[in-house]
């Protein structure tokens, strides 16, 4: 069992705490207004949950998931990371975040920024290409007939089998998508971006039974084009 830290505790990073505490591990939240407004999130999670500060949540973090929106990247605590496994779990929404002209132009994607603003952190891209509630909804035993798989990226394979362990874990088989300059690959609007997760009544799409294979992802993970080329 690790020590799960969260720098961001809404939506996502909320429902990765709760897939966490309910596998067993202990979490640190955080968010930008201060450990006390987290209070109602601790109780309901229970005496595996504590609130603290990010760089706190981000020392206390055997893995920690950076799960803000893009444009506070630069607010990432740099210092506590080092060494550590981090799951960006971000995308980028120009009109939420500004715009990036080196996300503009393609010449970087989201999670290697972030790896550039923690250059002694290994980060591995997860959990941006599926929707808050099926994640939450979609976590299976292993070897359950109904499992899914989920796309990782990263340069550091030690810290990618480390993230394959938690997936494992909270429910989810992990599906290796390369080094993380190939993670545009899952980015937003691509053909593996959240449609493939969905599940009915959530009003997108949804794929004939509810379980993503890994040779469903391969394919849609192979349909993807730049934004350039779209
Ligand atoms: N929603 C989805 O279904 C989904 C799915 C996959 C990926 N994503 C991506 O994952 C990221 C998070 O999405 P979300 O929907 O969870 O967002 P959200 O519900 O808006 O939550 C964002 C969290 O980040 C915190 N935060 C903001 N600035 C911060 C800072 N400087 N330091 C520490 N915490 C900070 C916020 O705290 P305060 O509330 O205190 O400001 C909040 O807890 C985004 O990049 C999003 O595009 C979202």
């Amino acid at each position: 069992m690790a020590t799960i830290g969260l720098i961001g505790s809404g939506n996502i990073g909320s429902t990765v705490a709760r897939l966490a505490v309910a596998a067993g591990h202990d979490v640190v939240l955080s968010n930008s207004r201060g450990p006390e407004t987290l209070t109602d999130l601790v109780d309901e999670l229970g005496p595996r949950a504590r609130a603290a500060t990010a760089a706190e949540a981000a020392a206390a973090g055997d893995i920690v998931v950076v799960t803000v929106p893009l444009k506070a990247y630069r607010q990432v605590p740099v210092e506590p990371l080092r060494g550590k496994v981090v799951i960006d779990t971000n995308n980028y929404y120009p009109e939420r975040d500004g715009h990036v002209a080196e996300l503009d132009d393609e010449s970087t994607t989201t999670s290697e920024l972030l790896q550039a603003h923690l250059p002694q952190s290994r980060v591995v891209k997860a959990f941006n290409n599926i929707y808050v509630s099926h994640l939450g909804s979609l976590q299976r035993p292993a070897g359950h007939p109904e499992r899914s798989v989920l796309a990782i990226a990263g340069d550091d394979e030690a810290a990618k089998q480390t993230v394959a362990g938690f997936l494992d874990s909270i429910g989810y088989d992990a599906y290796d998508v390369g080094p993380l300059s190939e993670g545009w690959r899952y980015q937003r609007d691509t053909a593996a971006y959240v449609q493939p997760y969905a599940v009915p009544g959530t009003g997108y799409p949804t794929w004939p039974g509810r379980r993503v294979t890994p040779e469903m992802l391969e394919d849609r993970l192979d349909a993807a084009v730049r934004y350039r080329d779209a």
